[in-house]
């Protein structure tokens, strides 16, 4: 049976089940004000924040530091909540080695060959932090810089708007980028992730954010179990460094084939050389919906044993699945565990990757005068 947030959350209060956090009771509906905390400081005495917002059943935290969601809360079938996101419980973590857990990712999701692309006549070469290409942006990309926060309270609706300015040039990209990002979380308790971007000079952008899910709770062990439906009957191909060939491949026959939902341990270890390269799932996958106005629904994540279930919408044409495979068990994450290759896994909203050096793919150029707009929600369930 599907439950919804509400009745999960009634549920557990006539079974008196505890169901606080952030000091108070959860509600089915109508959020409260996102209240902060300090978190900790950065190496120059920078102080980051911790935000912590609550709606529909829903409980998410996010830092000023990267736009990073340092936990994100649902509960199962009974009510039983547990944190299904990837992070550290300090900053210094974060800033040493974080593998971009929950964070906000530009100016460009994912990576560009060599850190070269031409537009308008004009080459740039952008920072390289990925053998010899440049990934999430280069060395300091969107999630490596502080983000100023304002929260606000909408209609039944809770969230936080987060603003960020990258300089002309800043890691190699043209034009001064003026980025805006709109975490809400609705009375039924979706996450819902609004983009925006402008430009004074033609750039390329292409954001998004790096969750790591485990629905069974971080720290838990494997998402192999996990069932994974996408919307996709192509994918693209990479080479040895991850970047697209240009081939948008067909998925039937090939364990790339989620159409139907399929546990994802199930051909993890097929041996198809595009899995031998990547060490498993690492590929964008081409939504059979392309670019749309709204967001469609393009992919579902479900956990058998706890019921919880993640539903992605987006306008955008392309996702990333990232099934954890440079996790390797040297990260201690928020629960005290370690994180292992396979523990989490991330589906990235994005245009293709290194879409600026392939002109079949869909455009990632930002004129001035236009509107970079891009929108994400995560709805769940038990
Ligand atoms: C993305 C990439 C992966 C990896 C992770 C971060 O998902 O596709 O190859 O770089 O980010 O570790």
């Amino acid at each position: 049976m599907e439950l919804n947030r509400r009745t999960v959350i009634a549920g557990a209060a006539a079974a008196g089940i505890a169901a606080t956090t952030l000091g108070g009771t959860a509600q089915a509906s109508g959020g409260r004000t996102p209240v902060k905390k300090l978190f900790g400081k950065l190496a120059d005495g920078t102080k980051v924040y911790l935000w912590s917002l609550e709606n529909g059943g829903t409980r998410l935290k996010v830092l000023n530091w990267g736009g990073v969601v340092q936990g994100l809360e649902i509960p199962d079938r009974h009510g039983r909540y547990v944190n299904v996101s990837l992070g550290f419980d300090n900053i210094d973590d974060y800033v040493a080695k974080t593998p971009y857990f929950g964070a906000l990712i530009g100016r460009y999701g994912n990576r560009i060959a060599k850190g070269q692309f031409t537009l308008d006549g004009k080459s740039y070469q952008l920072s390289v932090n990925d053998g010899v290409n440049s990934l999430h942006g280069g060395k300091q990309g969107f999630d490596k810089h502080i983000w100023d926060v304002e929260p606000f309270t909408k209609g039944s609706d809770v969230g936080l708007h987060l603003y960020y300015t990258s300089v002309d040039g800043e890691m190699g990209y043209p034009g001064t980028l003026k980025a805006k990002v709109t975490y809400t979380l609705t009375r039924h308790g979706d996450w819902r992730i609004d983009y925006e971007a402008t430009t004074d000079k033609a750039t390329v952008v292409n954001l998004t954010n790096h969750v790591y899910w485990n629905l069974a709770g971080e720290g838990s062990g494997t998402i192999e179990d996990h069932e994974l439906k996408i919307a996709a009957s192509r994918y693209t191909p990479t080479d040895s460094g991850l970047i697209p060939t240009g081939e948008l491949a067909k998925v039937a026959g090939t364990p790339f084939d989620f159409r139907h939902a399929k546990a994802i341990g199930r051909d993890i270890r097929a041996a198809h050389p595009q899995q031998v390269t990547a060490k498993g799932y690492d590929h964008n996958w081409v939504l059979d919906k392309g670019i749309t106005a709204k967001p469609e629904h393009v992919a579902t994540l479900r956990d058998p044993r706890s019921g919880r279930t993640l539903k992605i919408a987006t306008n955008e044409p392309g996702l990333q699945f990232y099934s954890g495979n440079f996790l390797d068990g040297t990260l201690v994450g928020t629960g005290g565990h370690t994180y292992r290759q396979g523990d989490a896994l991330c589906l990235e909203t994005q245009h293709f990757p290194d879409s600026p050096n392939h002109a079949n793919f869909p455009s990632t150029v930002l004129r001035p005068g236009q509107t970079y707009r891009s929108t994400t929600i995560h709805s769940f369930s038990a």
